[in-house]
């Protein structure tokens, strides 16, 4: 069952209106639901086609009459309803199940509250439908619940609410707005809600609540602020007004993803809307800001202009990740915390975006056809989705953006758009040709330049050749140039920028310029440059692109010293790091080299960028912090993850010992005393101090010890804390079971900080003759911090195992896939899209050294033999085993 984005065709029928009510009871809720049908003029067929999964269908009305056999047939998954040839009112009542509904798609229950989730297709798992996106219809929704259940919430507008004759409650809620059913919501519980007024920009008073568990009430003041801040950026930075009386934010335990943007009723994963300085970290906080911004600026772009269908998925999701990171960025304000928030979304980008597109699951970030589209929900949609719509605002600036979002929404509000809307919109009102740049919506792979320069000494010329180099995919049409917005600037050799005159220019025109690679081959000559030069190349990370770039040690040094782009200076100095660690590899590899030692270079220049106090503290530790072991990995054709884990441990501990003064130094001199605060300048502090603790923590440094067991100790914050029993685990100190097992008893009940001990024990590293990481995974699974059927309890443990687990998950003796297998099994049969979410941690296997990949690949075989596999698990591992 393959759906195509080809084989789109518009719907026979609109849904004009719908009126939904519930009768909530846990094991059997009835749904009543009449809907208004109108044909479309330009109709292929009289059949109103439904969607439905897992209903109980209890009776249907047509036009107000009961029906009779024949009006209607029932298909796998769908209601058939012939004969409607004028507007029509349809009834139909369905039972569901919420209590069982662990799949947490459609109405479910967490705890003894109703939740639902409906994006992509959960609304069909509540009432029949056409559960397609580009039916948008108005939504009337009547709630009836028993009298103890005092919270009925739905989208939009409350109309009423009261006490029925039965002394049950009830709720009415109306939508202004037409939507598709994957926007619908409804909460039922009993909550506090933290409440604020807002001043909309044209005078109008808006209500945004916070609706979270008793329990959790004090951890929402966070959450409020950052959609208050939210609400303000859209308005100024793009003019985009909240366009509702009341906007409802509400957090649960249960929930398969981040966070949903329901039209006016987003429902969130607790993790990010709840925090106080105990339960969440720095990271956490940023994160919430950046959540809570996500989701609210959907309200422009998903809601009021949403998508044909779920091909088209980037157009929000893409649209709304650059926005919400350019709100992240907005809300830091100094260049060097601007350049921490690139460098951390490049690195989400490289760190699983770039092995998701070079391996078997790639897909354009318009996918061209799907079993599931809940497997599509993935970092190339998301995160190279929001690369491909920064590179319209790096190309036109941030009015030409501003302009061409305007026109695509003054163009679509209220209707279902394509991802080739969106960019004539840009297009248009930029008075731009992008046919070409429509390239990037259709082909897959990160494309790879080659760099070439060539300087003429005497004719004071600076050649730049830059070479295109596209993944091929067999069957596939050969790929075509893309056009790529590359960004640069030359230093001369005291390291200044020179200013950048191209040939056929009168003069020079500042010194970072915008080159427009689109052929696949193209060289630029510069004139006037008369001390030996060096290129600084994609400044910014101004696409999407890998460029192979051949400098010298010196002079990644030099760039990582130098460059006025700090985006790349950071990326200088990563460059020269992973240089480094293949080296070690090399020789790890060859003669156990235990005395290897990085270069008097390189450690000159960390040692440089430490102690430069005219970077902020977050900046430097974001340098400085040793890349990924997954990221290391991304860079090696061939993937040991033992060695991988050797040489970076080595490497740790070398630095460790040799700038051990400077680290102190950096210890005693970012501490944050007082009360915590979340901003980004004291969490950098904590960065920077936290990074210089690790290291030598890793040189098994005595006193560094005693300073990791008083941070867990003294710490006033989770930060601290949690990262003292991290840095203790991770650099396998005596301390890390003893700090493992205090916060196993001190962080008692309560659930995100039972997932962060969760994670947290993903990372004991396996010693010698102890018992092997792998066993205690296995163990954990039956610990009371971890819940059976709880999305969070799972990525926490299972997901961060197989993610980050390194060697103690690729065991030559194939525990850590047993493991594997085991639990992709289990959860596929209650939740297939978290199944599927797991599943994909062996799909690069072939990339692994033979003894792993052999082993990868019969724990592969043996999932795929499992009869009752969900459609979302079977997609992910047939194109893990055909796909090469
Ligand atoms: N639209 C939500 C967001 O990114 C995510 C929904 C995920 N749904 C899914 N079926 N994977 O804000
Ligand atoms: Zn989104």
């Amino acid at each position: 069952n393959i759906v195509f984005r080809k084989d789109y065709t518009a719907p026979d029928h609109q849904i004009e209106s719908i009126d939904l009510s519930f009768d909530l009871i846990p094991t059997c809720t009835e749904v009543t639901s009449k809907i208004i049908a109108v044909p479309q003029e330009d109709r292929k067929s009289d059949d109103l086609i439904l969607d439905g999964d897992d209903l109980t269908l209890v009776s249907i009305k047509i036009a107000g009459e009961d029906s009779f056999p024949g009006q209607y047939d029932m298909r796998p998954g769908k209601l058939i309803i012939h004969n409607i040839k004028e507007r029509t009112e349809i009834e139909i009542v369905t039972r569901i199940n919420p209590r069982n509904n662990l799949e947490l798609s459609g109405l479910y229950m967490s705890k003894n509250n109703y939740i639902t989730q409906c994006e992509s297709e959960g609304f069909r798992r509540i009432t029949y439908f056409p559960d397609r996106p580009d039916i948008l219809a108005k939504y009337r929704v009547v709630i009836r619940a028993p009298k103890d259940y005092k919270d009925l919430l739905s989208n939009g507008n409350l109309v009423e609410q009261g006490e029925l004759l039965d002394g049950r409650n009830y709720a009415i809620w109306e939508d202004p707005f037409p939507k598709p059913s994957y926007l619908f919501a409804l909460v039922a519980g009993n909550f506090v809600a933290q409440e604020q007024k807002v001043t909309l920009s044209d005078g109008r008073e808006a209500l945004l609540q916070i609706w979270t568990e008793p329990a959790n009430k004090g951890k929402t003041e966070f959450a409020m602020q950052s959609l208050v801040k939210a609400i303000k950026w859209d308005e100024e930075r793009f003019g985009l007004d909240l366009d509702l009386d009341r906007f409802m934010i509400v957090a649960t335990d249960d929930f398969n993803f981040g966070a949903m943007e329901n039209k006016g009723l987003n429902i969130f994963n607790s993790k990010y809307v709840l925090a106080d300085e105990n339960v969440a970290t720095d990271q956490d906080f940023a994160n919430i800001e950046a959540v809570i911004g996500h989701e609210y600026f959907h309200n422009w772009t998903g809601d009021r202009v949403t998508c044909r269908d779920w091909f088209q998925l980037s157009l929000k999701e893409g649209l709304t990740v650059f926005r919400e990171q350019e709100f992240s960025a907005d809300m830091l304000g100094d260049e060097s915390s601007r350049a921490v928030k690139r460098i951390d979304d490049v690195r989400v980008l490289r760190n699983s975006q770039f092995p998701e597109d070079a391996g078997p699951m790639a897909h354009p970030i318009r996918p061209e056809s799907y079993r599931s589209i809940n497997n599509f929900y993935t970092t190339t949609v998301y995160e190279k989705g929001a690369e491909v719509v920064r590179m319209y605002q790096t190309l036109f600036g941030k009015d030409g953006f501003r302009r061409g979002l305007l026109e695509y929404i003054n163009r679509y509000d209220g209707t279902a758009a394509t991802c080739d809307d969106f960019l004539n919109a840009m297009a248009e009102s930029n008075y731009e040709d992008l046919s070409q740049f429509e390239l990037w919506y259709s082909q897959a792979g990160t494309p790879r330049i080659s760099v070439e320069t060539k300087w003429d000494e005497i004719a004071k010329t600076f050649t730049l050749t830059l070479r295109q180099n596209n993944r091929t995919f067999p069957g596939k049409p050969a790929p075509k140039p893309l056009m790529i917005p590359v960004k640069i600037g030359i230093l001369d050799d005291a390291g200044n920028d020179i200013p950048l005159q191209l040939e056929g220019e009168d003069s020079p025109d500042g010194t970072s310029r915008l080159l427009i690679l689109d052929e696949a081959v193209q060289s630029w000559t510069f004139r006037n440059v008369s001390t030996k030069p060096l290129l600084s190349i994609g400044r910014g990370f101004s696409a999407p692109v890998i460029f192979n770039t051949e400098y010298t040690r010196e002079q990644l040094a030099f760039l990582a010293r130098h460059d006025s782009d700090l985006f790349n200076r950071a990326d200088a100095f990563e460059k020269l790091t992973l240089q480094m660690v293949d080296q070690f590899i090399t020789d790890l590899s060859r003669r156990g080299a235990q005395n290897a030692m990085p270069s008097e270079s390189y450690l000159f220049a960390f040692e440089d960028i430490l102690n430069d106090d005219s970077l902020s503290p977050a900046y430097r530790a974001k340098v400085l912090e040793m890349p990924s072991e997954n990221y290391i990995a991304e860079n090696r054709v061939l993937i040991e993850p033992a060695l991988i884990r050797e040489a970076c441990d080595l490497i740790k501990r070398r630095i460790g010992q040799r700038l051990r003064g400077s680290f102190e130094d950096k210890i005693k001199n970012n501490q944050t005393p007082g009360l915590y605060r979340p901003d980004a300048a004291d969490a950098g502090r904590r960065a920077l101090k936290l990074l210089s603790l690790s290291y030598l923590a890793y040189a098994q440094d005595a006193k560094a010890m005693q300073q990791v067991r008083n941070l867990y100790k003294n710490a006033n914050n989770l930060t601290d804390r949690l990262g003292a029993v991290n840095i203790a685990v991770q650099a396998s100190l005596p301390i890390g079971e003893e700090l493992l097992s205090k916060a196993d008893v001190e962080w008692k009940s309560e659930p995100l900080l039972n997932n962060k001990w969760l994670a947290l024990s993903t990372q004991l590293r396996t010693q010698r003759g102890k018992r092997p990481t792998v066993d205690l995974i296995r163990a954990l699974t039956q610990h009371p911090k971890y819940q059976d059927h709880n999305p969070n309890s799972i990525y926490a443990l299972l997901g961060t195992f197989f993610r980050t687990g390194g060697p103690e998950f690729h065991r030559p003796d194939g525990m850590g896939y047993q493991l594997w297998v085991d639990s992709v099994l289990f959860v596929d049969k209650f939740n297939p899209q978290v199944a599927a979410r797991l599943a994909r941690a062996l799909e690069n296997w072939r990339r692994y050294e033979p003894t792993l990949s052999n082993l990868m690949y019969k724990a592969l075989k043996y999932v795929s033999e499992e009869k009752n596999l969900s459609p979302n698990v079977r997609e992910i591992i047939e194109h893990a085993l055909t796909e090469p």
